[in-house]
C-alpha cells in the first residue's frame, strides 16, 4: 500500500516543530525521574483517575521503536475485570496451567546474573521476613503476587508481528517509557514477568487474539507504610557493564 508511512500518534503535549526542549530538561530532573522509579509491591486500593491513565498511556506511546513500527498492544485492566483476572490467574497457578509465550529457563542467566538475583532475593524476602531456605513461603508470596500486589490496575504488554526478539526489544523500550511516564505522574508500578507465565489465561479473560505476552505491570498508588516498599536494589558498577571506546 502506498501512502504515508508515518502517522503521528502522539497526543500529549510535545511542542510542535521538532524541538522538544522542555523547561525541566535538566540532569537533575532526569536523575530524579529515572532514579525515582522503583518496583513497588504494595499498593493502596484507590484507583488512578481515567484522565491520568490516558495521559500516562499516551505518553508511553512516545517510546522509540525500530522504523517506528510500534509493535506492541497494551491491555489495561481495572475494576471488576481486574478482580476477575486476578482470580483467574490464581486459579491457573493453583492448577499449574502455565502458558508462556516466551520460554523461560534458569540456564539463560550467567553466574554474575545469578549473583545479582540472589542479592536481590535476599533483600526482598528478608524485608518480608521470609528466610533464604523457606521455599514454600517464597512460592506462596509469588503466587499471591498474581493478585497484582493489591494494585487497582494492571497493564499487559503484548508484542505484535512475529513477536521475535527484535520486536520484543522495541516493547522493552515501551515498557521503560511506560514506567517512567507513571513515575512522572506520581503513579507507582511493578513490572511482573510472572504474569506472562499465564498468557492463555490473560488472552482468554481479555479476548486478546494478537501478539505474544511479554510482561505485565501492576500499578496504582504506593502504600508507603509497607516495609516491602522500602527495599532498595543496587546496580552493577558502571565499569562492569559499560566500555567507552575512543
Ligand atoms: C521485565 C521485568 C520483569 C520483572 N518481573 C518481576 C516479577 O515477576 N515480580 C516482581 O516482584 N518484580 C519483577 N520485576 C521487578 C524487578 O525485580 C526490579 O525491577 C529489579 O529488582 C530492580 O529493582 P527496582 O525496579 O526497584 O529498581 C521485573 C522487572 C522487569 C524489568
Amino acid at each position: 500500500m502506498n501512502g504515508p508511512v508515518f502517522t503521528p500518534t502522539r497526543t500529549s503535549e510535545a511542542p510542535a516543530g521538532g524541538t522538544r526542549t522542555g523547561g525541566a530538561r535538566t540532569p537533575e530532573y532526569t536523575e530524579q525521574l529515572i532514579r525515582g522509579r522503583r518496583a513497588i509491591r504494595a499498593f493502596r486500593p484507590d484507583p488512578v483517575p481515567e484522565e491520568t491513565l490516558r495521559g500516562i498511556f499516551s505518553l508511553a506511546g512516545a517510546a522509540p521503536s525500530n522504523s517506528n513500527a510500534q509493535p506492541w498492544r497494551v491491555e489495561v485492566v481495572s475494576g471488576a475485570q481486574r478482580d476477575r483476572l486476578a482470580d483467574a490467574l490464581r486459579t491457573a497457578h493453583a492448577e499449574r496451567r502455565v502458558t508462556a509465550d516466551y520460554p523461560y529457563s534458569e540456564s539463560m542467566y550467567a553466574p554474575v546474573h545469578q549473583e545479582r538475583r540472589a542479592a536481590f532475593g535476599a533483600g526482598l524476602y528478608g524485608a518480608l521476613g521470609i528466610g533464604p531456605d523457606d521455599h514454600p513461603a517464597r512460592a506462596a508470596y509469588d503466587a499471591e503476587s498474581l493478585g497484582f500486589y493489591g494494585a487497582p490496575h494492571a497493564a499487559f504488554l503484548f508484542v505484535t508481528g512475529d513477536g521475535g526478539p527484535r520486536l520484543a526489544a522495541d516493547a522493552g523500550a515501551y515498557l521503560q517509557t511506560l514506567l517512567l511516564a507513571m513515575t512522572g505522574y506520581g503513579v507507582a508500578s511493578c513490572p511482573q514477568g510472572l504474569l506472562s507465565f499465564h498468557a492463555d489465561t490473560v488472552r482468554g479473560q481479555l479476548g486478546v487474539d494478537e501478539g505474544k505476552l511479554l510482561v505485565g505491570v501492576s500499578f496504582g498508588y504506593a502504600d508507603e507504610s509497607a516495609p516491602v516498599n522500602r527495599v532498595a536494589s543496587g546496580r552493577a558498577a558502571l565499569e562492569a557493564t559499560t566500555t567507552f571506546h575512543a
